[in-house]
């Protein structure tokens, strides 16, 4: 009798998804308080104006012989703490920053040097406001293609040294600080669940900053037009964020594959209140579910959101198991966001 053969079931092992997680966070900010009231000594400003159309009442300006480099150092060191990780366990350094100490070398090398990293890889990100979300974006790629095991990603910003103090449409927004986060593989569920990041190149006249680069080299000509200044066209670019921040929430919503009642925490670029709260309108979202920093730190381009979540996680808002999503939007235009399983 012809025997047949049966194969022995297989035993599938089962798939354990590595996802790129945030092991450890820190920031620093540097002591000098500016508020309001000072700043309506310099400028023709008012408190009451810069609350009622911003929601700042207060930020930090790094002291004369502080760069990008300064503030970011102890809040890489901070989050390495949080991270229970040493420099050298470091593979990547990538700092966003749209105020590095030079043109280059980048600041990520500076401040590999300066923390002793000595195995890890560092470079700049710059896509203005949302330097930091495409950042993270590509170190939570690089650890879930196992390229790196261990990242740390900083955002840094030193803007009180690029703009016109005499500008009271741009100077009375920015602020300086920086945050910084450990990012690691993890199988246990938690970390990065989606991200997505857009850009309209064709909106880059709304904020720039004309001269300085290899287009318009800093001349005495340059410096009479004030050139070498920030300029913003703030009303259209409120309108742009209050539509694409929305818009972008939604879509990293659902390749999350979760419902916007899912989301525990939005984390956003902090650069008007009231952008902020015309997106909760809009969203019908309460802005409760917004964590909101601009009061106290002003408009810190890159550092905005690691301030934002690291002030939510040690402060006991963000709990292990939330789903937060943190968005990003800014000169570019770029605009980003990422969901994250705390
Ligand atoms: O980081 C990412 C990119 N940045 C943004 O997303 C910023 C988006 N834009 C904004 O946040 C707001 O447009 C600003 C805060 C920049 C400006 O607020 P606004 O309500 O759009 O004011 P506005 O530019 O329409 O100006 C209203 C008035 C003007 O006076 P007139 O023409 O109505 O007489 C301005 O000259 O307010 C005046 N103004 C000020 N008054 C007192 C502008 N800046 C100031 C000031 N203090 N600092």
């Amino acid at each position: 009798m012809q025997q047949t053969y049966t194969a022995p079931e297989r035993v599938v092992p089962p798939q354990t998804t590595v996802r790129a997680a945030v092991l450890g966070l820190g920031i620093y900010v540097p002591p000098r308080l500016l508020d309001n009231h000072e700043l309506a000594t310099r400028v023709d400003t008012s408190d009451e104006w810069i609350v009622e159309r911003t929601g700042i009442r207060t930020r930090h300006i790094a002291a004369p012989d502080q760069a990008a480099s300064d503030l970011a150092v102890p809040a890489c060191l901070d989050a390495l703490r949080d991270a229970n990780l040493r420099p050298a366990d470091l593979d990547l350094i990538l700092c966003a920053t749209t105020t590095p100490d030079m043109l280059f070398p980048a600041t990520a090398c500076l401040i590999q040097e300066r923390i002793g990293a000595r195995r890890a890889g560092a470079c700049d990100v710059l896509a203005a406001c949302s330097s930091f979300l495409c950042a993270m974006i590509t170190a939570a790629q690089m650890i879930e293609a196992g390229l790196v095991r261990h990242a740390l990603v900083v955002g840094a910003e030193v803007l009180s040294k690029l703009v016109d103090w005499t500008d009271r449409s741009l100077c009375v927004l920015v602020g300086d600080g920086a945050g910084a986060v450990v990012m690691g593989p993890s199988t246990s569920g938690a970390g990065v669940l989606a991200s997505v990041a857009h850009a309209d190149g064709g909106a880059g006249d709304m904020l720039k900053l004309p001269a300085g680069g290899s287009r318009m080299p800093i001349t005495e000509e340059v410096l009479a037009q004030r050139l070498h200044y920030p300029r913003m066209d703030g009303r259209t670019l409120f309108k742009l964020a209050v539509r694409v921040v929305p818009e972008v929430i939604e879509e990293v919503t659902r390749k999350a594959g979760l419902t916007l009642d899912e989301v525990t925490w939005i984390v956003p670029h902090q650069a008007n209140q009231r952008i902020l709260e015309a997106v909760a309108r809009a969203m019908h979202l309460p802005i409760e579910r917004f964590i909101c920093t601009i009061d106290r730190y002003g408009n810190t381009s890159t550092a905005s959101i690691p301030l934002a979540l690291e002030e939510a996680v040690h402060g006991g808002k963000i709990k292990k198991g939330d789903h937060i999503a943190m968005v990003g939007f800014g000169a570019g235009l770029t605009w980003g966001a990422m969901v994250i399983k705390w």
